[in-house]
Parts: C-alpha cells; structure tokens; sequence
C-alpha cells in the first residue's frame, strides 16, 4: 500500500478528487493516512476529517522564523511515514530539506500546460487570468515531481483544455478542475502506487 500524505491551501476540490478516486477504486494500492495545511481555515481539513482521515495545520503564523517552520513541517510529514508527498494547490515553497528527503517522492498539481504560466507568482486563479490576457485558446494541468525550483521538475503528465469564448478567471479554472486536474493528479497516483513509472534522464515515462 502506498502511504500518501496529502497538503492543501484552500478549498481542496483535489484532496476531494484524490478521495473519490480511492473509494471508488480509481486509485488502487494507496491510503490517505494524512492531510496537512498551513491554513487553519482551509476547507480541505473538513473534507479529511469528513472522511476520516488525520488531518494538521502547521501555520507559519505559529512559529518564530521560517527555518522553525520549515522543521516542523518536515517533522510533522515524516510522522506520517509517507511513501508519497501529494501537493494538491498547495501554496508554502517546499523546504529543500523536505525536497532532498523525498527526492521523486513529491507530486504537484500545476492549473497551467508547463512551461506556460508556471513559476514564482502563478498560482491559483492568477494563471488563469495570465492566460487570457494572453488569448491563448488551449490550456490544461500538469502534475508533476518536485524538485529545488518552482514547477521545474520532470513532467508525469499533462491534459490540455480549450479556452472558450465569454470565458471569466473562474469559470476557466472550473473547467480546467474539472476536465483536466481532478483527472490527471489521481491518475498520476495511481501510477505510482503500482509501480508504472520510470524516469529515464531525467523524463517520466509509463512503463
Ligand atoms: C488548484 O487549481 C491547483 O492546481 C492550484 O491551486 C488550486 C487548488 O484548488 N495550485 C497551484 O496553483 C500551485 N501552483 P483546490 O484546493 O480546490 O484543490
């Protein structure tokens, strides 16, 4: 069994997603033994506890500096005993102690085709009005593993979603939630909790 620890920002329509698809038996050989947040208000922790499933907030609000934080932070997931980290729109830069501990351990959900509208200030609904200021007509998701930049580590998969017309920043980000994200990022577990990935130079690939 895959031990996943999930951590959330916000509303956590992919904690639910990652939810839904185990019981439903989408993701097979995986449990959700914890969800943390940094946010003490997230609606996310509802969601865990609902199901329950252990759910933490580690606030930095709660700590004297960063570093006190960050070694928290790690603390807290290593008790856990996590086989996988699953950010899902998760919004705190992950320490490199934390990246180094669980090198190919750790996945993010990107709202964004990478390398569009990705990287330090694109986040949430922000890639989504950048995107049609831009008029592109195709965007999409990307998961991906986590390594020392931001949205820069090896592609696992990707699904492009149109832009249509009269489209809004939220209306976009629905769409891209519902066709694209709450897809690929249970997928992408279930990849890995059965073993289907390689990385070769550096590339993901499904064995
Ligand atoms: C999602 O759209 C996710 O892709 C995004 O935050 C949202 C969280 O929604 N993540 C990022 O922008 C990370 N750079 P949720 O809490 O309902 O899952």
């Amino acid at each position: 069994m895959l031990r996943v620890v999930v951590l959330v920002s916000g509303g956590g329509t992919n904690l639910q997603a990652i939810i839904d698809a185990v019981s439903s038996g989408t993701i097979t050989n995986t449990e959700i033994v914890g969800v943390i947040s940094n946010n003490k208000n997230a609606y996310a922790l509802e969601r865990a506890a609902k199901h329950g499933i252990k759910n933490v907030c580690i606030s930095p609000k709660d700590f004297a500096s960063r570093a006190e934080f960050n070694e928290a932070l790690l603390d807290t997931v290593n008790q856990f005993e996590a086989d996988l980290l699953v950010l899902a729109g998760f919004l705190v830069v992950i320490p490199e102690k934390m990246i180094e501990s669980y090198r190919n351990r750790i996945i993010n959900i990107h709202p964004s085709l990478i390398p569009s509208f990705c990287g330090t200030g694109f986040y949430g609904l922000k890639v989504h009005e950048a995107a049609l200021e831009k008029g592109v007509k195709v965007v999409g998701a990307t998961v991906h593993f986590v390594d020392e930049g931001t949205d820069t580590g090896a592609i696992i998969m990707q699904k492009a979603v149109g832009v249509q017309k009269g489209d809004t920043p939220e209306i976009l980000q629905r769409r891209v939630m519902e066709q694209a994200e709450w897809i690929i990022l249970p997928q992408a577990i279930d990849l890995i909790a059965n073993d289907k990935l390689e990385i070769i130079d550096g590339k993901v690939w499904i064995k």
